[in-house]
């Protein structure tokens, strides 16, 4: 059962984006599968340090378009991206040096943080650029 459902109301508007955010979805539920199935290190450890590098490249992604068209809310959005960062890495950290075990709740909060990032945010974001163009 994935946790991350997909739905149009995700949709941003930028096909780039919105692409990322699917493969997103996609590793939160890969994420969550491991650990419902109680799959251990030598499967979890690859699969979190996927997602971790993939957020990173897809913030990566974000920042770029907001810095190019001088984005006003820049360090408010960016902020939440490093907040994010700092929780994955530090879990990452964490969970490589075998001090922690990952519960259900992560994937369920993973899933929580994107569906209400994408509709605040990115979706402020995506429509600010938009409005920028016409
Ligand atoms: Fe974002």
């Amino acid at each position: 059962m994935p946790i991350a459902i997909w739905s149009p109301a995700y949709i941003t508007g930028d096909a780039t984006v919105d692409a990322q955010h699917q493969k997103l979805f996609q590793l939160v539920n890969e994420l969550h599968h491991g650990i419902v199935s109680g799959h251990g290190k030598d499967v979890m450890g690859p699969v979190l340090r996927g997602l971790a590098s993939y957020t990173i490249e897809h913030f990566a992604t974000e920042e770029r378009l907001m810095a190019t068209a001088s984005y006003p809310n820049l360090p408010r959005h960016k902020a939440k991206h490093d907040g994010l960062t700092k929780q994955v890495k530090d879990l990452l950290r964490e969970f490589e040096a075998g001090n922690l075990a990952l519960p259900s709740t992560l994937s369920k909060f993973l899933a929580d943080w994107l569906t209400h990032h994408i509709r605040e945010e990115d979706m402020e974001l995506i429509h600010w650029l938009q409005a920028q163009k016409k």
